[in-house]
């Protein structure tokens, strides 16, 4: 009998990041798959498909891995912040707060979620390159710091703080020209980006902040891209930082916060291969450290944001098989009962992942290729577009992996096809964090204005 899995894998359980699986992934004695010590086909008996799940010991232990590796590598001066994007709750709020983490906010949806999830007011900040009034006024009101992306930001900040009469401490976000290899729309460092200050900009900026009564420029922000696998990048990025530091200096302003943003890449497939948590900290702490020392500055607040580093390998994705359509000479399709509405990645990225039956993890005999197809009406609805499986049949489950980030935070209702429940597992217990939504659930924003329904 031949096995081909990459649950064969070692489990590298200080760095989630650099695993396909949730570090509790296990196989039963009756050879079939559980996570955070529950079956997944009880719980999809229990739950019905598609069906989130998340495992709290890999969600935790990526928690852990950023708040020790900074304590490590730059002691007593750090917060590492949640980017919420990558998967924004009431629960996932509450869990990163309780490890001791800030968060990042991009909407007001974001930042009422983080708020009702405990996280502290003054360890969230809130991003955003078109804020509206709205959303500035509700962060300026709940003393959320702000970091400002534009001129835009800035005017409104600074009608905002006269009218308040007191300081207001801002962070700004630049662009510090730094290219990296990831996907396009995922890279956001580079000087074409629509996020943050040019480099270049950052003298006149700093001169406006000046000419500013209340505002308080308090600390910088930059970030570079998503799903990166290389240091080097992180090690400019602290470098650039400081020097830009120094160049606000000149303008009278004391940074004393650096947030370099997140990045940090995950294991989708076996070919990939993240640096740890731990390596990613410490390359950027000690570029910190050392531009510091070299230019006799004193250390800065080091901040981080990751997103998908934090929350990604926790999730798992369960759908259950339907539909076959075998093409000879061709492919086969095997079509499941999710697919771009609730992971939108494969379409919008080409992104790849790894998946397994749930009733044969390891893939005993896998002898079929099949392309795996959502159920959406549209033809790049697939998930994967080629996937070694043994043999499986209608009604089978098959789990995907990696999907704790950039899935449910980015799913949609496309086709009115309601999201997916998820549940949280731990040592046995699982419990629904999003409840599934219903077909009825996605006709209540629906009018039918009166006119229409005397005419029917
Ligand atoms: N901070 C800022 C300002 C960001 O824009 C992002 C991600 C992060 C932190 C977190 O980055 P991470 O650690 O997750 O790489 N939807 C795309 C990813 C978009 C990332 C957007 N910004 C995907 O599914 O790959």
């Amino acid at each position: 009998m031949e096995e081909k899995s990459f649950l064969k894998q070692k489990i590298d359980k200080e760095s989630p990041n650099r695993n396909i699986v949730p570090v509790t992934t296990s196989i039963e004695v009756d050879g079939k798959l559980s996570v955070g010590g529950c079956s997944i086909e009880e719980l999809v008996n229990k739950y019905d498909t598609p069906l989130y799940i998340l495992d709290e010991i890999t969600l935790r232990k990526s928690c852990k891995a950023y708040k020790n590796a900074l304590e490590k590598y730059y002691p007593g001066k750090s917060l590492p912040i949640y980017a919420s994007k990558a998967n924004s709750s009431i629960f996932m709020s509450n869990l990163v707060s309780s490890e001791g983490l800030g968060l990042d906010a991009v909407s007001e949806g974001e930042l009422l979620t983080a708020l009702k999830g405990g996280v502290p007011n003054e360890k969230i900040v809130f991003h955003g390159n078109n804020k509206s009034d709205k959303e500035i006024e509700f962060a300026v009101r709940n003393n959320i710091k702000i970091i400002v992306d534009n001129d835009y930001d800035l005017k409104r900040l600074e009608k905002i703080s006269n009218l308040l009469n007191h300081d207001l401490e801002i962070m700004i976000r630049f662009t510090p020209g730094i290219e990296c290899h990831t996907h396009e729309y995922i890279r956001t460092g580079s000087f074409d980006s629509k996020f943050g200050f040019g480099i270049e900009y950052l003298n006149t900026l700093f001169a406006k902040i000046s000419g500013t009564k209340y505002l308080k420029l308090k600390g910088l922000h930059a970030h570079i891209g998503s799903q990166i696998f290389e240091l080097e990048p992180h090690k400019d990025l602290g470098e650039i930082m400081v020097k830009v530091i120094l160049a606000a200096k000149k303008f009278g302003h004391n940074i004393d916060e650096l947030n370099v943003g997140g990045g940090l890449g995950i294991k989708y497939t076996e070919s990939d291969d993240p640096p740890s948590i731990d390596e990613w900290v410490k390359t950027i702490s000690s570029s910190v450290v050392e531009a510091c020392k070299k230019n006799n500055l004193e250390f800065p607040t080091l901040m981080c944001e990751p997103g998908r580093s934090i929350v990604s390998t926790a999730g798992i994705t369960i759908y259950k098989i339907g539909a076959f359509k075998e093409i000879p000479g061709i492919r086969t399709y095997l079509s499941v009962d999710g697919g771009m509405s609730d992971n939108p990645r494969p379409i919008t990225y080409q992104s790849n992942y790894s998946a397994c039956l749930v009733n044969n993890p390891f893939n005993i005999d896998s002898k079929n290729k099949y392309t795996v197809a959502g159920k959406h009406c549209e033809s790049g609805d697939v998930l994967f577009k080629e996937i070694e499986l043994a043999d499986c049949k209608t009604g089978d489950l098959i789990c995907v992996f990696g999907t704790g980030a950039y899935n449910i935070s980015m799913s949609s209702n496309y086709n009115r096809i309601p999201r997916p429940a998820a549940l949280l597992v731990h040592e046995g217990e699982a419990e629904i964090i999003q409840k599934r939504e219903s077909p009825f659930d996605l006709l209540k924003y629906d009018v039918l204005p009166d006119r229409f329904i005397k005419r029917n």
